[in-house]
């Protein structure tokens, strides 16, 4: 392993912050570089649970470095929260251990008040966001009139731009959302003050990361969400403000593609969704019930209950093109079992025409048929099993019709949450 990164292939929740905790034993560096405080992994460590939205799980590791690159939109009292909530429990949040890309945007507590007003006022056209700010967050990077980490560290520079932001913001809330307008001073120094704190661990990423791979660390980039949330690639508009595919690591934590080894995708073996958007494979009977329940289907950062269905090999198929992905990892194998007959979407129907490809218009990909191929199930559980021979005979069927149907190999099986139900094929 030398510079990995690590992409979701469906609509997130895949299951990679066990995957990222496993291959963080192998890497020097962690580097988070899109999406904000939406993603969300769960980690046991020394008999605490956390709940870590930001900062990567390399933190519980003493010697290794974790960076936030400037693709990710930070909300500095979740940041702070993390840093206080780990450090109370004996685990060092050193500057150095943790970098902040200076370059890395804030969301300010209007982005938070419009994403939450828009969604109420959509009503039933609504997106599903978590509210928590980040869409129209990247709207004001993308619009050039952000506010950077770097630029809460500069009292004048952080004046100037907020009153000039915040009138134009204040008239939005108020005059067509129908929202409270907010107070400037109170963001001001709330924000002045968690500048003061932050500061130690705000650096310029990019430049690290070149002294980190001049030194031969290994360096693993963190995506968050999944392929299909791609702001540019996915089912848009029901997708996240970022680019979640591969190419984002480059662009968000400042490196080039040249200096990328290995990408890898995280599958999990049928498929789940939040929030609203199109979902060909979606099943609404007692088969999505038993994904749901087996498979512990509820959002980590929200509690929604995810919607479920059968692998959709299309989609599957398309994030090895878009993350040109090396490795597939099938994760959540075990909670097929009991499932027989499987399906795996294959093509889709569209009017009695046959689709191999994702169509780009939404309406059409709302109203796809899924073609499906039958492949015969197990009753066993797997979730003890540690080779890959081991596996009953089905299920083992099951993985090489996906390495042929993608022509990528599966190089990692998870059959269960801990880190020991993991099957390493190569
Ligand atoms: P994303 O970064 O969005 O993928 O989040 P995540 O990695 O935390 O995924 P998710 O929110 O879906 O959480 C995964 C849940 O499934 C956690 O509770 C894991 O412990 C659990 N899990 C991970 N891998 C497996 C597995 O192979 N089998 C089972 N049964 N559970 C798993």
């Amino acid at each position: 392993m030398a510079s990995v990164i690590i992409v979701g292939t469906q609509w997130g929740d895949e299951g990679k912050g066990k995957i990222v905790d496993l291959l963080t034993a192998y890497a020097d560096v962690i580097v988070r570089f899109q999406g904000g405080n939406n993603a969300g992994h769960t980690i046991m460590f020394d008999g605490h649970k956390f709940i870590l939205h930001l900062i990567p799980s390399g933190i519980f590791h003493e010697s290794k470095k974790c960076l936030i690159g400037n693709g990710v939109v930070i909300d500095p009292s979740v940041l702070l929260q993390e840093i206080d909530n780990l450090t109370s429990k004996g685990v060092s949040v050193e500057p150095g251990k943790l970098l902040i890309s200076e370059r890395a945007h804030l969301i300010m507590p209007y982005h938070k008040a419009i994403d939450l007003a828009r969604e109420a006022k959509a009503g039933k056209t609504k997106i599903g966001t978590t509210g928590r700010g980040i869409g129209p967050c990247y709207e004001d990077k993308i619009g050039r009139r952000g506010i950077k980490i770097g630029d809460i560290l500069d009292q004048d520079l952080f004046r100037a731009k907020l009153s000039e932001t915040l009138e134009e913001k204040n008239f939005y809330l108020e005059k067509y959302l129908g929202a409270e307008a907010l107070s400037f001073e109170e963001i001001f120094e709330s924000y002045l003050r968690m500048g003061e704190r932050l500061a130690p661990y705000v650096t310029n990423v990019a430049v690290e990361l070149e002294k980190a791979r001049k030194q031969g660390a290994r360096i693993l980039f963190e995506g968050a969400q999944g392929t299909q949330l791609d702001i540019d690639h996915g089912t848009y508009p029901f997708v996240t403000s970022s680019n979640t595919v591969a190419g984002g690591a480059c662009h968000g934590a400042g490196v080039g593609p040249t200096t990328i080894d290995e990408v890898m995708g995280i599958c999990k073996a049928y498929t789940t969704r939040v929030g609203g958007g199109p979902f060909p494979t979606e099943l609404s009977d007692d088969i999505g019930l038993h994904l749901r329940e087996r498979g512990g289907e509820y959002g980590s950062t929200t509690g929604r209950p995810r919607r479920c269905g059968w692998l959709d090999g299309v989609i599957l198929k398309e994030a090895v093109r878009l993350n040109g992905l090396s490795s597939l990892t099938i994760t959540k194998l075990d909670v097929l079992s009991g499932l027989d007959p499987l399906k795996v979407c294959v093509a889709y129907e569209y009017e009695g025409e046959r689709l191999d490809n994702i169509p780009g218009n939404i309406k059409v990909f709302s109203n796809l048929k899924p073609i499906y191929e039958e492949l015969p199930g197990w009753q066993e559980d797997i979730s003890a099993i540690k080779r890959l021979e081991d596996l009953p005979e089905n299920c083992k069927n099951y993985l090489k019709f996906i390495e042929e149907f993608t022509g990528v190999p599966v190089n990692i099986v998870s059959v269960g949450p801990s880190r020991n139900q993991t099957i390493v094929l190569r």
